[in-house]
């Protein structure tokens, strides 16, 4: 027999009813969301300097290696001598693109976006996940080191297709980022690049709730699996607003450079209101602390090649844009120079923050997954007030 309903159970419904007729039009309302706490995070956080589970990401950067952050970002802690050990060991075994992923890589087209490209290709990889549809944190974790394993695997060959060069095979004893520039060039790295590479993998790594971000976490809300947030996230980033600024910074310097007055297009490009890439920031408005360390190492790059003209152009952009608008540059102003000075070109600039960013959205993955509310916002009504239906045959 069935209990009387309780008296909370009325107050529920009660509410429940209130909220369904809330008049929208008066409650307030965020664009963008700016400014909105849509959620709680152990990640990290940007108030007063960026933190990566409490860690301070100028710290990391100077002393730590991109193994290192991901370890911290996908299981809570830095790692150990020998739990980085075994980290790395995963990952090296986890280096191989099932078959038919790479003959797919190989099948479209040379013209397709290299974000397009990545998408398909993170999507493909999940019907070759043994642990595809398993839930629970190991299950998620194991995809989330397969996925950080085999994303450069993708960029790298879709990148040396592109540049009519067969693949070369992984070496994964060289270190994360020295092994990430020897598949996308065949060359081994110096030094120098090799840590400016693992610097910028660091700073892309992680920003709380960013759009990819968020993008993973809604479709994780819904109960999905990581695959699919993953390439959610990546379509999110795609956009020039977002990760997709990084190569088309590179474009408006290739512009100026060939336009030979930096001053001159800066100030016509502002004079039109043209948006310019790699400035600006929806949360820091004095400027971004990775773009000021990213540069550090454009000035090592330039110096070292004895080539400063990009330094110089980019400079003078600087300084025009913060004077005329108060817009600092943002990550992607410096990564796009130092990726270029690197010898890479920026249809794979866009994939290598996916390449660092995967650990970040898969560490939300797992969070979300582990503290689920479905993520289900309302919206403020603006189109035509209710109107009378006129079937097809009276429409004329
Ligand atoms: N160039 C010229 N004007 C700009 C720029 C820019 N890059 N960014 C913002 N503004 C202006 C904008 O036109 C507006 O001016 P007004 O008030 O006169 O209309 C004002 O600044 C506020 O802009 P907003 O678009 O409302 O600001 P937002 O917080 O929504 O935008 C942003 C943040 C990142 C979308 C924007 O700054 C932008 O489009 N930047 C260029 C793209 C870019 O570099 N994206 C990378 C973001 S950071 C790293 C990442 O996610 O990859």
């Amino acid at each position: 027999m069935g209990r009387n309903p309780r008296p909370q159970h009325f107050l529920v419904v009660g509410l429940r009813r209130l909220v369904e007729t809330i008049d929208m039009a008066n409650e307030p309302y965020f664009p963008g969301l700016e400014g909105v706490i849509a959620g709680e995070t152990a990640i990290s956080s940007i108030e007063g300097e960026l933190r990566y589970r409490g860690y301070s990401v100028s710290e990391l950067a100077g002393s730590a290696t991109f193994l290192e952050v991901a370890s911290l970002l996908l299981h809570g802690e830095l790692p150990t001598s020998e739990t980085l050990a075994d980290f790395q060991s995963v990952l090296s075994e986890a280096a191989e693109l099932p078959d038919p992923v790479r003959t797919l890589l190989e099948e479209i087209p040379v013209h397709v976006d290299s974000m397009d490209v990545l998408r398909t290709g993170v999507s493909a990889l999940a019907q070759f996940d043994p642990q595809c549809d398993e839930e629970g944190r190991d299950a998620d974790l194991n995809k989330a080191t397969r996925l950080l394993a085999q994303i450069p695997l993708i960029v790298a060959a879709r990148y040396r297709m592109m540049q009519g060069y067969p693949p070369v095979e992984s070496k994964p004893e060289l270190g994360f980022a020295a092994n990430l520039l020897w598949m996308l060039t065949g060359k081994e790295p110096s030094l120098l690049h090799e840590r400016a590479m693992d610097v910028s993998l660091i700073l892309y790594a992680e920003h709380e709730f960013n759009a990819s971000t968020f993008a993973a976490r809604v479709v994780t809300s819904t109960g999905s699996d990581m695959y699919s947030a993953i390439t959610a996230a990546i379509g999110a980033l795609k956009g020039p607003l977002h990760g997709g600024a990084n190569e088309r910074v590179l474009e408006v310097l290739k512009e100026v450079q060939e336009m030979g007055d930096a001053e001159a297009w800066v100030r016509e490009a502002l004079a039109k209101k043209r948006r310019i890439m790699g400035f600006g920031h929806r949360v820091y408005k004095n400027g971004d602390p990775r773009a000021v360390i990213l540069r550090g190492y454009c000035r090592e790059l330039a110096e070292e090649s004895g080539d400063m003209e990009m330094e110089e152009i980019a400079d003078t952009i600087e300084r025009i844009v913060r004077t005329e608008k108060g817009l600092p540059p943002n990550l992607d102003w410096p990564s796009a120079r130092l990726y270029h000075a690197m010898g890479l070109e920026p249809e794979v600039f866009t994939p290598l923050f996916v390449v660092s960013r995967v650990v970040g959205w898969a560490a939300h993955v797992l969070e979300q997954s582990e503290s689920n509310r479905l993520i289900r916002p309302r919206s403020r009504y603006n189109g035509p007030a209710k109107r009378k239906f006129v079937p097809l045959a009276q429409r004329d």
